[in-house]
């Protein structure tokens, strides 16, 4: 066989093999509440992982991790963030829980390890194709910087902290049972 047809023949292969993987995926279903595949997972993270612009991977945080900074980023969060993410960052919420792609552990490795310009860019453009807002529009820089301090701090908050926090929640959500 000519080197050419082989090739053709693979990419055929393969593009047979994508189209049954897609329609296994639909046939599924479209319920929010399933989890994604190994597959799913790995992509999405890679996509999102080239597609933040290395000029802003590299930023580091021009705000101070001071307590009154974090404090400021505590209450911007439970306010604007917790309805998905939940006061503790662990996403177990009901908006949080019934999404797809779910909310992740933001106090895990996964985000953690991420730069201070990732999380940044992450909260300035959201996420295409889940439920991550883009606040750009309605955060100034220093906002989203402090969000990211708060974010850093999530694996150390104290009992007392949580608790604060739902007096700060929107109402409906300090209440579960107003769902
Ligand atoms: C309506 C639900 C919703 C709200 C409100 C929301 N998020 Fe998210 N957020 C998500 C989802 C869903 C993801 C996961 C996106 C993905 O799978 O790529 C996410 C991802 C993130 C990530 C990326 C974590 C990582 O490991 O890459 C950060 C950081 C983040 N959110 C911060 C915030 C902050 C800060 C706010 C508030 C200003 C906020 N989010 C408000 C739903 C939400």
């Amino acid at each position: 066989m000519k080197p050419w047809k082989a090739v053709l023949l693979i990419l055929f292969a393969l593009a047979v093999a994508a189209a049954g993987y897609g329609l296994t995926l639909v046939r599924r279903g479209f319920s929010a509440l399933a989890t994604p595949s190994a597959i799913e997972e790995f992509a999405a993270t890679t996509a999102r992982k080239i597609a933040v612009p290395s000029a802003y991977r590299q930023l580091r945080n021009p705000i101070m991790p001071s307590t009154e900074n974090i404090r400021a980023g505590m209450e911007h969060f439970s306010d604007h963030c917790a309805t998905c993410h939940s006061n503790d960052g662990g996403g177990q919420t009901l908006f949080g829980k019934g999404l797809y792609p779910k909310p992740p552990d933001l106090r895990a490795a996964g985000t953690q390890n991420k730069s201070d310009g990732e999380l940044y860019y992450t909260i300035q453009n959201g996420v295409r194709l889940s439920a991550m807002p883009a606040f750009s529009e309605v955060h100034t820089a220093a906002q989203t910087w402090r969000l990211v301090l708060f974010i850093r701090h999530l694996p150390q908050i104290t009992a007392e902290e949580l608790n604060e926090m739902k007096a700060l929640n929107p109402k409906r959500q300090a209440n579960p049972a107003n769902w």
